[in-house]
């Protein structure tokens, strides 16, 4: 890397007045004084050539540069006087590009780094750089203890809903509905289409469709069970695959009993409005968090409402991500609306999550990050041999990144890239986190997710339609605005 930038400077760089020495041998080499001249219009051609061109890239990296260059460039003029960091300059960058929307994002300038943010009148917070993959921070002090009682009251006055209901019933008859044979189903699952069922492949699949949270143990014991892995390889063959019973792992787990240890997510919640009317603490927040994101108010008074969170002593959250990845066919939920289509990808599109501590937990209940400011993300190797780093209910020590949860404390992050013009881009694999089990006493969370679809235009559609929905909505649209207002609750 190292050595044609090298090159490159001596071939630049501005050379020194000429030595003595090339004078002298002039006079010697007589006969050679015309194609030396020429080498010379050459090389002086050659520089000014090589000059000209890196003056050029100078010229279009400033003058053009992405939003983010241009705001960490404000941003370090105004930290550098230590001064509360202001709102960043949200101009487009280039005056052809017609959106008049922009997400400014701020900077986490290093691990460690600390800057202060006016959210509250009278009051200043220090706001921790945790990683910058994903861009995470922590705010000590967001919430007051006032605060925080008040949001697990008005909880509690909701009532909660588990997190995630058993099992659903008749998987028979849905295996029978589905019509594939086992050599299709075997060829499905085969990921990575080596002709093997691998743990993780097994796994993988069993989290997404029952959502049950199977361990490499577990499956060994299902196999050994089933007598499945007959020549005891650990992966499974198509023949070995092929005899057993398309329901046979399900079968298995439900006579020996699911526990609710062994979901994806253990847990209750419930969902607080924080719109016009609500209780004064909660529309607080909800303008703190504008402050905070520096995000135009519209988008964050028309994303979710607070989801407040409870984890008994053994809850957990295993690893996930709050959105989905970007597909072109992809719709998010929350704009579903504005959507010309029925699309078969539906998603929620949480460009932002705010995570509130709402109490002190005895012990464990730490939020995971465990790829976080990893050099590659690779999804298979998240899943080696024993150790899952998904699993938040055994390996939450091997991840990069733990968070203590402290009461009033808020950390942030970023689920998705900036596209470098100032709206939502790719979605970031890092954000990838988790809840640690709780080993003693409760842990009370509250989220707060800022919806920006990565569609811009169905973003700005869907704003259109639901500030003027009388005059603007189709009667045609086979959208129903009711099933709308569910699918949110739903999220
Ligand atoms: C979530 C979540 C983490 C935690 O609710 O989506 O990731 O620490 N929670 O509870
Ligand atoms: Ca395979
Ligand atoms: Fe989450």
């Amino acid at each position: 890397m190292m050595e044609p930038q090298e090159n490159t400077n001596d071939d630049t760089a501005p050379s020194p007045a000429p030595p003595p020495l090339p004078r002298e041998r002039i006079p010697v080499q007589k006969g050679s004084v015309c194609s030396r001249s020429y080498f010379m219009v050459v090389m002086v051609f050659f520089h000014v050539y090589v000059l000209n061109v890196i003056a050029l890239l100078l010229y279009v990296h400033y003058n053009s540069g992405s939003e983010e260059g241009r705001s960490s460039r404000d941003f370090s003029s105004r930290s550098s006087g230590h001064k509360v960091a202001e709102p960043l300059d949200t101009q487009p960058p280039d005056p052809g590009f017609t959106r008049k929307m922009h997400l400014p994002r701020l900077e986490g300038i290093r691990v460690g780094h600390v800057q202060k943010v006016s959210l509250v009148p009278g009051k200043v917070h220090e706001m921790k750089t945790l990683s910058l993959k994903p861009l995470l921070f922590e705010i000590p002090h967001f919430l007051s203890d006032e605060e925080c009682a008040v949001v697990m009251r008005l909880a509690q006055l909701k009532g909660l809903m588990e997190s995630q209901v058993m099992v659903p019933e008749g998987q028979e008859e849905l295996n029978q509905q589905l019509n594939l044979s086992p050599e299709e189903i075997f060829h499905l699952l085969d990921l990575n289409q080596d002709g093997q069922l691998q743990q993780h492949e097994i796994l993988t699949h069993s989290r997404v469709r029952d959502g049950i949270w199977l361990t490499p143990e577990n499956l060994r014991e299902i196999y050994a069970g089933l007598n499945a892995d007959q020549d005891g390889n650990g992966l499974l063959s198509l023949e070995e695959f092929g005899q057993l019973s398309s329901d046979a792992f399900q079968r298995f787990l439900f006579q020996r009993g699911v526990k609710r240890s062994q979901l994806v997510r253990n847990s209750r919640h419930t969902w607080l409005y924080q719109g016009q009317g609500a209780h004064q603490v909660l529309r607080e927040l909800r303008n703190r968090v504008m402050r905070l994101t520096r995000l135009p108010p519209s988008l964050v008074e028309l994303s979710e409402p607070l989801q407040v969170v409870r984890y008994e002593q053994g809850g957990h959250y295993h690893a996930h991500h709050d959105s989905g990845p970007v597909y072109p066919e992809t719709t998010c939920t929350h704009t579903l609306l504005a959507a010309n289509t029925t699309s078969p990808f539906q998603t929620s599109c949480r460009y932002i999550t705010v995570l509130f501590y709402l109490n002190n937990v005895e012990e464990g209940g730490e939020t995971t990050f465990p790829v976080a400011d990893n050099r590659t993300y690779e999804e298979v190797s998240l899943i080696q041999n024993d150790v899952d780093l998904l699993d938040t209910r055994r390996h939450c020590d091997k991840g990069n990144l733990r968070v203590k949860p402290t009461r009033g404390t808020a950390v942030f992050w970023y689920n998705y890239l900036s596209d470098g013009r100032g709206w939502v881009g790719e979605q970031d694999e890092y954000s990838l986190h988790g809840g640690c089990v709780v080993t003693r006493g409760i842990k009370w969370v509250a989220n707060n997710w800022i919806n920006v679809d990565p569609d811009y235009h169905r973003q700005a559609r869907y704003q259109q339609l639901v500030s003027q929905p009388e005059e603007t909505q189709d009667p045609q649209t086979d959208t129903n605005p009711e099933q709308y207002t569910d699918t949110h609750q739903d999220l």
